[in-house]
């Protein structure tokens, strides 16, 4: 079956391509060269593109850069997209995003350049631009200009003027993911959860894949092949976003942009998944990472899982059979191992309300930005009107073949008065807690020693809180 797409606003149809491949790849073997390849892992931002986008109950679009060296090209299906060749108005033109980098020197031997400016594109259309806000080109890397040229040229875009055309476009909506039904491609995207059984059961040799910035590394990297990827990415049962008296929902297939987006607008007071966000990857992996694919992987240093253990989450796995609710501590197995039977998917993941009191979300690693962690950790905590403790969450990544609660951690506490014995009873608890293996981002006793290190600034950031609060 055809995949048809629109690029830089011409329509293409291109022919059922194999599961693997993507936009860049396409791109590249088309002619469309201003996208680089510098990682093909989702690192380095020089393959960025614009997809025109809306999130659902925007009354219009946005363009969100994402890394094509990642996304499926039958992704593309009914969607539009701008490449670097098709930001400028004509030919013979620069798009003030390029006259900026010009004029500013954002440019030296160019590799980056086309990145940058496809990032800063989408900036510059960003309803409500005031200034200039790193996280735009948080995912995009630069090794020889260096970063302050490409920051000037960010700070100097003007505001679009409004007769840009591009402006009346974002003013409506824009084309939501095309079901992809046909049985025979080898891309296939439902639109409902009985839809995706049927194709599932029909194709159950079928692999899942959400925003692929995971799955797509190991077809990038280690040359997996599928014979056929079953996308949720248009399934809205996995969509919802809620919070409610009793809980937060949050959809399984829902991009971790959305969900940033969502808590602050509605001031969820989830200080634990707020201070997480920014920390996961870059702008360009949120826009299309999803909860549902971080959990799934089951990965000892996946980001989201130490936040949700420390806020008690439950995940909602579906298949055909219905619906089950799940302990998140549950959902680990083992080593990359998840607790989904065939034929099941993770719907959403729901966190129970009263939110704890305080929670923070710490991460080590080798750099801030743009990342994967060596050791994370979640603490959330309630006292009572006495100082006592009435809810003490933990949870840890990084330091065992799977994600950790510590309810003995939590027990430990809980009764006792938030002070330096309870830290220090806690502190001798946790020296025996996981099984933590040396690699190349650090050892095990510099793990260890980590562990102890983010009680401890746990300890002195929530006592000197409920001080203050005194
Ligand atoms: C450059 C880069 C930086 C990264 N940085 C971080 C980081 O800072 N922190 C971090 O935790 N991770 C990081 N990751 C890993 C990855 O981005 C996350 O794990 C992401 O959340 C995966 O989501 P996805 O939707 O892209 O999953 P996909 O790649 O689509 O899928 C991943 C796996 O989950 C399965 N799956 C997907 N959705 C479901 C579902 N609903 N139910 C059941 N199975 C499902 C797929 O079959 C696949 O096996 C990074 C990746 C890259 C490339
Ligand atoms: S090539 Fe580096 S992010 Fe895509
Ligand atoms: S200009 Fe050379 S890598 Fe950025």
């Amino acid at each position: 079956m055809a995949i048809r797409f629109v690029l830089n606003g011409s329509p293409v149809e291109v022919e059922d391509a194999p599961a693997h491949v993507t936009l860049l790849q396409w791109l590249r073997s088309s002619g469309f060269h201003g996208a680089k390849e510098g990682c093909a892992e989702g690192e380095c931002g020089a393959c960025a593109v614009a997809l025109w986008t809306s999130a659902p109950g925007e009354s219009g679009s946005h363009y969100e850069p994402v890394n094509s060296c990642l996304l499926p090209l039958a992704a593309l299906a009914g969607r539009e997209v701008v490449t670097v060749e098709g930001v400028a108005p004509a030919p013979s033109e620069l798009h003030p995003v390029q006259e900026a980098m010009v004029a500013l020197g954002g440019s030296q031997c160019g590799y980056c350049t086309p990145g940058f400016v496809v990032s800063l594109f989408c900036e510059y259309y960003r309803a409500g631009r005031e200034g200039f806000d790193p996280e735009s080109i948080s995912g995009n890397l630069c090794r020889c200009t260096g970063y302050r040229p490409i920051a000037d040229a960010a700070r100097g875009m003007p505001s679009p003027s409004p007769k840009d055309p591009r402006l009346v476009q974002l003013g409506r909506r824009a084309a939501d993911p095309e079901p992809c039904r046909d049985t025979k491609a080898r891309y296939l995207r439902p639109a409902s959860l009985p839809e995706a059984w049927e194709m599932w059961e029909a194709s159950p040799e079928a692999r899942l894949i959400a925003g692929g910035t995971d799955l797509l590394v190991y077809a990038n990297q280690r040359f997996e092949r599928w014979p056929k990827l079953l996308s949720v990415e248009a399934l809205q049962e996995l969509q919802e976003l809620s919070l409610t008296n009793e809980e937060l929902v949050l959809g399984a297939a829902v991009p971790l942009s959305r969900i940033e987006h969502f808590l602050r607008r509605e001031r969820a007071a989830l200080g634990a998944l707020e201070q997480l966000l920014p920390l996961f990857s870059s702008r360009l992996i949120r826009n299309r990472a999803t909860l549902g694919g971080n959990l799934a992987t089951a990965s000892p240093i996946g980001d989201s899982a130490p936040a949700l253990l420390a806020l008690d989450a439950r995940v909602e796995l579906s298949s055909r059979a219905g619906s089950r609710m799940l302990p998140l501590r549950e959902l680990f197995l083992g080593y990359r191992r998840a607790a989904l039977a065939p034929g099941e998917l993770i719907r959403a993941v729901r966190v129970p309300r009263p939110f704890p009191d305080f929670q923070r979300f710490y991460k080590v690693s080798k750099r801030l930005l743009d990342d994967i962690s060596t050791v994370a950790a979640a603490f959330t905590l309630s006292l009572d009107e006495a100082g006592k403790v009435t809810r003490f969450g933990v949870g840890l990544g990084g330091i065992a073949a799977t994600p950790l609660a510590a309810p003995a951690l939590s027990e430990l506490a809980l009764g006792k008065e938030w002070n330096e014995h309870t830290l220090a009873a806690l502190l001798q608890a946790a020296s025996g807690l996981g099984t933590p293996q040396t690699d190349f981002r650090g050892s095990a006793p510099y793990r260890r020693a980590m562990l102890g290190q983010l009680l401890r600034k746990f300890y002195y950031e929530s006592a000197s809180r409920s001080e203050a609060a005194e």
